[in-house]
């Protein structure tokens, strides 16, 4: 079986197509990675870091049956068909063939028990001392309505308000240090597949600025969104903007074909504020992500 499978390595940006159609195929609430985590992660970080990325795709006829992501030169993200679990090994090799940093490590969600199986046989251990990120799931039925306070105004963005939906961004991400998104990596977000203006939600002023924001990603195939990224400007935090844009944007995915959503806040008590966020407006936790460290 595994001699029909062919290897593709690509350097750069490439590859985003590949991932996505795996990720889709295979995709379950067991999956550490939504259609929407990979869109976000490669669109956005794909100018100012894409030179150091390697990625490499493993296809078995037409299908893309397993993928690994070095997103930075020492840790692996990766998807692999339960179906072809054998594979995962084969990913893992990879990885240490290819890496290059002090200290590898690799992230899975605590649920994808054949990546952890291939990990650990590689040698690599939890890491439980390294901050974590927990799913969090809600049904559509049943949501609040979004409020907000007199003088501000909850809409979608349109396709050409590039510059305002950057800064909004940068502004909510500023808190420990300037945010690195540029207008060009928002462009690129905004093009990126399954991107759509009517799921990416604003709260804006009376000037005119937008001041809180939430993008939802949606799998149609799954009827599931995945909430990311949300924020909220400084001076306009706890008022109640980041659960009404949030909210917004849960009718927004309901209307869209959604029945579920599911977000993935900081699970450790180290950043607290978004997981507070999200189970405020009724999203439950569920499975967490595990760090592995090799040796
Ligand atoms: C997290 C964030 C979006 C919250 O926005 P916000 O508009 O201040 O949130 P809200 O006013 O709607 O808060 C709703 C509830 O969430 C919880 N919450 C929000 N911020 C909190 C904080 N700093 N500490 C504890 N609970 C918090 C509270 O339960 C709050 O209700 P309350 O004010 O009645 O107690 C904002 O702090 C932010 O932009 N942070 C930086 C970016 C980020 O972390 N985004 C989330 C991860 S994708």
């Amino acid at each position: 079986m595994l001699r029909s499978v062919q290897m593709t390595e690509y350097a750069g940006p490439d590859g985003l197509n590949d991932m996505q159609e795996l990720v889709r195929r295979t995709w379950s609430p067991a999956s550490r990675l939504h259609l929407g985590d990979v869109a976000w992660e490669r669109s956005v970080n794909a100018r100012r870091s894409s030179a150091d990325w390697r990625t490499a795709v493993w296809r078995d006829g037409e299908d893309v049956v397993a993928w690994g992501w070095l997103e930075q030169p020492g840790h692996l993200l990766m998807t692999v068909d339960p179906d072809r679990a054998e594979l995962a090994t084969t990913v893992v090799e990879w990885f240490r063939a290819s890496a290059n940093g002090p200290r590898l490590a690799a992230g899975v969600l605590e649920t994808e028990k054949h990546l952890l199986a291939a990990l650990e046989s590689a040698g690599f251990g939890r890491d439980d001392s390294a901050p974590y990120f927990t799913h969090h799931w809600i049904s559509l039925d049943g949501l609040a309505e979004p409020v907000v306070p007199d003088g501000l105004t909850l809409r979608h963005v349109r396709q050409d308000e590039v510059a305002k939906r950057g800064a909004v961004h940068r502004a909510a991400w500023s808190d420990l240090g300037p945010s690195k998104v540029t207008d060009n990596d928002m462009a690129q977000v905004m093009s990126t597949w399954p991107y759509r203006p009517e799921l990416d939600w604003v709260v804006e002023n009376e000037a005119g600025e937008f001041v809180a924001s939430a993008l939802i990603w949606l799998d149609e195939q799954h009827q599931v969104g995945l909430v990311e990224p949300v924020g909220c400007s400084p001076a306009y935090r706890r008022r109640g903007l980041g659960a009404a844009v949030n909210l917004a944007a849960l009718h927004a995915l309901r209307e869209a074909g959604g029945t579920k959503a599911v977000v993935c806040p900081r699970g450790d008590d180290g950043y607290p504020q978004a997981r507070a966020l999200y189970q405020s407006i009724g999203f439950r936790p569920g499975s967490r992500t595990l760090h592995l460290l090799l040796g």
